[in-house]
């Protein structure tokens, strides 16, 4: 794509011009904006950045190592690599705690502080970079739907803790689709780049009411399979999103000759296309029979598996 091969070049010269031999500070969440941003960064300016990677034990299976794995000192990257391993530190602060929005307020918090620690140790840097995406601009700008239903702590709010002088936003006149091509142009790995949403409080509200480590582990199981039946099935091309959340609920069942009273997995499926309404997928019956029969085989202290058929509205794509 030249159109986009022409704006990578640019850009790069753009923050070489802009950033001299200034030291750059980054949040790495693993998604695809901040991880195309970091990689466009690291393009221009090799190891003057420092990307901050927090693990908060929310993320998905095996997601911090994949994550470390190519941004990390073994990685293609020439960049400062730091990942924080707070896993303890969220599970701490949310044991006990089941409101949605409170929830998302501690984690949101939570992130702050720890981000805030790290930039500590590193002193005064002169620029932090942020993933901001055009449809972020609006969104913030006019109190986008999604802004006023649930607080979306990765909108905002990171720069005025941290000692910066100015903020870079490489990604600002994007959409969701050119960040990718720009993604594929700087040579991410597909993977990374077609990664599906991922909120920032993570699996924190794809677990209804309160997070232990526990629940943690089955979300992260049962996603994992479904993830893995779904990409068997070819449908993670044609899907929007989909996930696996833990419901609250739990409910008897059989296993064997015994007795179980076990949590219940709710299979989620989407298509959308601005994520401001949404309509369920239909995934074939063999997959979620397959996916089913898998959860509650392979996971433990999960006996039910339910698919969910609520559009958005009235439902949102999330369950908290
Ligand atoms: P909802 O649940 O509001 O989700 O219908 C719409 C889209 O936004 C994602 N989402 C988030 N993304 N931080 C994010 O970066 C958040 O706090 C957050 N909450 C929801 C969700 O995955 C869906 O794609």
């Amino acid at each position: 794509d030249w159109k986009m091969d022409a704006f990578v070049e640019e850009s790069i010269q753009a923050i070489r011009e802009k950033v001299g031999d200034g030291k750059v500070l980054c949040a790495l969440s693993g998604g695809v904006d901040s991880s195309v941003a970091a990689v466009m960064l690291s393009k221009a300016i090799g190891n003057q950045l420092t990307c901050v990677f927090v693990d908060h034990g929310l993320l998905r299976k095996d997601e911090g190592d994949e994550v470390e794995a190519v941004f990390g000192p073994e990685g293609p990257y020439d960049l400062n690599f730091i990942r924080v391993n707070a896993q303890e530190r969220y599970y701490t602060k949310l044991a006990g705690v089941s409101d949605p929005e409170t929830k998302r307020k501690i984690i949101g918090e939570e992130f702050i502080r720890v981000f805030e620690e790290e930039a500590k140790k590193i002193g005064v840097v002169d620029f932090l970079v942020q993933g901001t995406i055009y449809p972020d601009v609006v969104e913030s700008g006019l109190g986008g739907e999604s802004a006023v239903i649930k607080s979306h702590h990765n909108v905002g709010g990171l720069p005025d803790f941290v000692d910066f002088k100015e903020i870079i936003e490489p990604l600002r006149d994007l959409f969701k689709d050119e960040v990718r091509k720009a993604g594929l142009e700087l040579g991410i790995p597909e993977k990374l780049v077609f990664r599906q949403p991922f909120p920032g409080p993570g699996l924190g509200i794809r677990i209804i009411g309160e997070v232990t480590a526990e629940k943690v582990k089955m979300v992260q199981e049962a996603d994992a399979i479904y993830r893995e039946e779904m990409d068997k099935a070819g449908m993670n091309k044609t899907v929007g999103q989909y996930f696996a959340a833990l419901t609250n609920m739990r409910s008897v069942g059989v296993m064997g000759d015994e007795r179980t009273y076990d949590y219940a997995i709710a299979l989620r499926a989407v298509n959308t296309i601005d994520f401001m309404t949404a309509e369920s997928a239909q995934v074939p019956w063999e997959v979620l029979q397959k996916v089913t029969s898998r959860i509650v085989n392979e996971v433990s202290h999960v006996n039910r598996v339910m698919y969910d058929l609520t559009g958005k509205p009235p439902g949102t794509i999330e369950f908290e």
